[in-house]
Order: structure tokens, then sequence, then C-alpha cells
């Protein structure tokens, strides 16, 4: 149930990812140094919220490792920071892992620098094994509430591909329906990347649970026609009053799941808190080039000329969503996190 790898840090500091444009086929691609890290993320080669910070805690490394003394520590440092937190503003994982790498800089400066590097390169694998974590216990906190087998609807990518662990929704998925509370599971495409399709797809078929696709439009129908108990997804900025940042149309989801009844979940670690916002009125949301909405994979999908307008991720208002799962707990309205 762990599913794909979707990179390898290995003992020689060789980092391997799975480049995610190509899925459902593997490439395998090695990233050297800071700029093919900042080049992966930025050009979503890795995505999904906490991969991302994963990834960018290992570039942040091989940013440093060569440092000769602290002054060159703090310098590559501030280098790896800037640059890496640029790639993907949206996501608040990406900055909390950057602001842990930082901190043991900060807490170990008494330390000779190799020894610093060296846990550097311990809290990028210390966060990625905590993400693995979260995603079990999320699983296990999201069966209270299941009272049956459930139908389930899921948006975008949040398994292996987007947690290096089993995931998040789509983890409280896969294990709930390990354990037959699973009913169907409709796996939306998620346009314009295809995150559900290419990728949640992916990971389903590999691990032989049954599921089917649907068109992004057509999830008004599903729950119209009662097909649905539940939306689960994930997402990549949760505020303190429960207002989630999540792959561009999860709130039609909500907005829909809300006219019909449908119970809205959605499922993130506690790193995905940002309590620095009350609400997300004033987030900074992703607008990707509109070339990756006019062609897929070098086709065009659009009349020459034509201009497209991308946002990558939406808000969900707190009074759209039951409840939010996290490794703690599960947070049911007020929310007050
Ligand atoms: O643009 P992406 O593919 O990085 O967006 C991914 C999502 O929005 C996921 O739902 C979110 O990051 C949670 S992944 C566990």
């Amino acid at each position: 149930m762990d599913g794909y790898r979707p990179f390898i840090f290995n003992d020689d500091d060789e980092f391997f990812i799975i480049d995610q444009r190509f899925l459902p086929n593997i490439k395998e691609v090695k990233l050297n140094n800071l700029e093919d890290v900042y080049k992966a993320i930025k050009d979503m080669a890795v995505r999904g919220a906490p991969l991302i910070g994963i990834v960018a805690a290992f570039g942040y490394y091989l940013a440093v490792k060569n440092a000769k003394d602290f002054d060159e520590l703090n310098q590559t440092s501030n280098v790896a920071y800037a640059s890496l937190i640029a790639t993907r503003p949206t996501a608040i994982n990406l900055k909390w892992a950057l602001e842990s790498q930082k901190e043991v800089i900060k807490e170990n400066a008494f330390l000779p620098v190799e020894k610093i590097i060296k846990k550097v390169r311990a809290n990028a694998f210390s966060i990625y094994e905590s993400q693995k974590r979260a995603d079990y216990q999320m699983a296990q906190n999201a069966i209270a509430l299941f009272d049956k087998p459930m139908r389930i609807l899921t948006h975008c990518n949040t398994g292996s591909f987007a947690t290096g662990g089993i995931g998040t929704a789509l983890g409280i998925i896969k294990y709930s329906a390990n354990k037959n509370l699973v009913k169907e599971i409709y796996v939306d495409e998620t346009r314009p990347y295809f995150q559900g399709s290419r990728i949640t797809a992916f990971e389903l078929s590999d691990e032989k649970i049954d599921y089917k696709i649907v068109t992004d439009s057509a999830c008004g129908i599903l729950m119209q026609k009662n097909l649905v108990d539940c939306v689960i997804v994930g997402a990549d900025r949760i505020a303190r009053n429960g207002d989630v940042a999540n792959k561009i149309g999860t709130y039609c989801l909500a907005c829909l799941a809300k006219a019909h009844n449908v119970k809205f979940f959605v499922a993130a670690p506690e790193s995905t808190i940002d309590r620095s916002f009350n609400d997300l009125s004033s987030i900074e949301i992703e607008i990707r080039d509109d070339s990756e909405i006019l062609h897929f994979n070098g086709i065009s999908l659009a009349p020459e000329g034509a201009k497209a307008l991308y946002f990558a991720f939406d808000v969900t208002p707190h009074h759209l969503i039951d409840a939010i799962i996290t490794e703690k707990t599960v947070y049911k309205p007020e929310f007050n996190l």
C-alpha cells in the first residue's frame, strides 16, 4: 500500500525523481543541483504540496552541502531559500520545509560546518519520514467519518506522488478501500494537468483498487443522480478559520456538494495549516502559463493565438467544509485551527 516512490535520495546523495509530467509513463530524471530542483518544482515535474516541501528540503541540502565555512553556509542557504520559495506560491508546505532547514542551521550554529550540513541532510529525511507517518495517521483518523462503505469522489492527486507516503485524501481512500469501507471511487480528470486521470488513476490501478474516471464537468450530474456520498480532497494551505486553498476546481466541487447534501472532507497534514492567516481571502493564487491550458504534450488544444487564464488553485470557504482531517485529529465546524 506504500505505493510508488516519487523520488530516491541515496547514500551517495544522488537524487532521482519520477517526472510526473510523463505519468502514467515512468520517466526517471536525476537532479544534480539547486537549479535542477528549482526547475523540477517550478515546471511541475514534481508536485503536490507535501512532496514539493520534501523535494525542496533535499534541494536545499544539495545547495549548501559543499560550504567550507559558516559564511559560505549562510550565503548558500540564503540563495537556496530565495530560489526555492519562488517556485510555487500557494502551497505552504514549501515554506514550512525551507524554514525548518533554516532553523537547523540557526540552532546548530555553534557546531563545525560539516556537522551542521549533516544535520541539514538528516532533517530532509526527517521531514520525509514524518510526512509518511502523518499520511497513515490521517487514514486511521478518517475511518471515524465512514459509517458505511462510501461512494467517494476525489480531485487532483493526493497520493504517493503528492506526499511520498500513502497520500492524504488518496491515502484515506486506499486505506479505507483495503478495509472494505469504499463502495465506489470517482476520480475526476483535473484539467489541465490531469492529476486525476494520469496520476491518481495510475496509483489506484497499481494498487488494484477499482475506480472510474469522470470528466471534471460530470461531477454535477454524479451528485444530482445521488451517486456520491462524500468528496475527499487535499489542501495546499488551510487558514485558522478552515478556509482551504487547493487545486483549481475544488471550490466548484464544494458548492456542488453543498447543493446536493454530499459531505465534503479535506485531508492534509498539520504542516498545511498556515496559522498566520485567519482566512484565505488575500492569499496569493498561483497563475501559471496559459500555454499549459492551450497545449498538451505538444498538441494544440485551441486555435493559434488563443489566450487563456490559468488559476492553478482556488479557495473553498470554510462554511462548505464538513471536516478537516489531519494526523492529529478530525476538525469539525466551527473551525478554529
Ligand atoms: O498543482 P499541484 O498538482 O501541485 O496541486 C496539488 C494539489 O492541489 C493537491 O490537492 C494538494 O497539493 C494536496 S497533495 C497531498
